[in-house]
């Protein structure tokens, strides 16, 4: 029963999108575990780019099986959208992608709540203002609509009519806003009854039977572990639990289910919004990976801060997930430097410690450049001595080996050291 999790080990933006749709070619089932539309994992394929937000990035096969897990927050809008786009690409999904009951709807009242906060600067994470923070709020303080709760027109109306009372009081009273119609609200997510009720499922069960048939499972993760609710840089972090132990409560399954752990990092490090960055380059340096990289978010399109790769960092993430491979994304990126940066640890201590993480100052050590186009490479031996050597010494710094390396956004831009999975 060979499953695979896909986790991002830094600020989300991993490139996790084209890892998770280049390996699930030989996947019968790809399970989204948390998160929401705050997500953009960008796929391209044959010169046609999706990006996805709440639909496992694995769909685009034509023989795979998508699954939203109850770990995560659904905007219905979204994806509604999402699955028309998706069509569009590759015909219809009509039962090939799944919901779990359980997941979280993303109600008006979280997007106008998320915005009005990101208002006030003394609040303000800089978050995607998808309303999914407060969506999570309402999952913990026992107050949030479910998709379960759609299918039912009583149950909605009734429990919207409770929860709304005090979403008013609070738009009125805290924020000074209008408050917001029930009816209103009530027509346009009953509505979406329709697009629910053919794609819930017992998405649990179907990911058991799937491995018990002997078939290939990805657990495909959002965001990043330094962006984990508990594991990151808190307060600027996301909602849910990016991190391998999400995969269990957001959908269902026991760890022992979870085979191998590959994490995906970016061959620098980037970071949208606010918090802290330890190795956030010069605006000079940042500039011009941004350039480079097309490092604008897909989600928000907001520019992406930029630096040097983070190697206690990634190392920190790579223990609290477990990881059992490395995934190098973006290398390519690096091809026109004279030198390249890489933090092996900080002036204050040599793990990260994310707690302190607006305090730490890196101790670089300086690599040579390779000046070359990367650009089609299909073997790690081909690759340039010093692009060899820049991945040989992430390797021993993170004490991981490296078995996957994107050279670009297009599936044939991979290089696969062994097949693990
Ligand atoms: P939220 O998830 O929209 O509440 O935003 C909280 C923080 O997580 C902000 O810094 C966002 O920029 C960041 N964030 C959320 N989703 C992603 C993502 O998919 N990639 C990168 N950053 C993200």
């Amino acid at each position: 029963m060979p499953s695979l999790a896909i986790v991002g080990l830094q600020w989300g933006d991993e490139g996790k999108g084209k890892i998770i749709d280049f390996l699930s070619e030989k996947a019968s089932l790809i399970a989204r575990y948390q998160g929401g539309p705050n997500a953009g994992h960008t796929v391209r394929v044959k010169n046609k780019r999706m990006v996805f937000h709440q639909v496992p990035s694995g769909i685009l096969h034509p023989h795979t099986i998508g699954v939203i897990g109850q770990g995560c927050v659904i905007d219905p809008a979204i994806l509604k959208k999402e699955i028309e786009s998706v069509e569009e690409m590759v015909g219809s999904i009509s039962e090939r992608l799944f919901v779990s009951p359980e997941c979280h709807l993303i109600m008006p009242y979280h997007k106008i709540i998320d915005e009005l906060r990101e208002n006030v600067s003394s609040q303000s994470i800089g978050t995607t203002k998808r309303g999914v923070g407060p969506a999570y709020e309402d999952k913990y303080a026992r107050v949030g609509l479910r998709v379960a709760d759609l299918l039912s027109e009583e149950t909605f109306r009734d429990k919207l009519k409770r929860v709304l009372a005090q979403k008013n009081l609070l738009l009125m009273e805290i924020y000074k806003a209008e408050p917001l119609k029930e009816r209103e609200i009530s027509e346009e997510y009953l509505r979406y009854q329709q697009l629910f009720k053919p794609l819930v499922r017992d998405v649990s069960l179907m990911i058991e039977q799937t491995l018990r048939e002997g078939k290939r499972v990805i657990f495909e993760g959002a965001q990043g572990t330094l962006l984990d609710i508990t594991y990151g840089t808190y307060p600027y972090v996301t909602s849910s639990a990016p991190t391998v132990g999400g995969i269990c409560t957001g959908l269902g399954v026991g760890p022992k289910r979870i085979d191998k752990v590959l994490g995906v990092a970016k061959a620098y490090t980037t970071r949208v919004g606010y918090g802290p960055f330890p190795t956030e380059g010069s605006e000079t340096i940042s500039s011009i990976l941004r350039e480079r990289g097309g490092e604008f978010g897909a989600t928000t399109g907001r520019a992406r801060r930029c630096g040097w790769f983070d190697a206690p960092a990634v190392r920190y993430s790579i223990r609290i997930n477990g990881v059992d491979l490395l995934a190098i994304t973006k290398l390519d990126v690096l091809d026109d430097f004279e030198e390249i940066k890489l933090a092996i640890g900080y002036k204050e201590t040599d793990e990260f410690i994310p707690y302190l993480a607006s305090k730490l100052s890196p101790n670089y050590i300086t690599l040579k450049g390779w000046k070359r186009s990367t650009k089609g490479i299909k073997r790690l031996e081909d690759l340039p001595k010093e692009a060899r050597r820049y991945l040989e010494k992430i390797e021993e710094e993170v004490h991981t080996p490296i078995n996957l390396i994107s050279l670009g956004e297009e599936r044939d831009s991979t290089i696969l050291l062994e097949d693990f999975f």
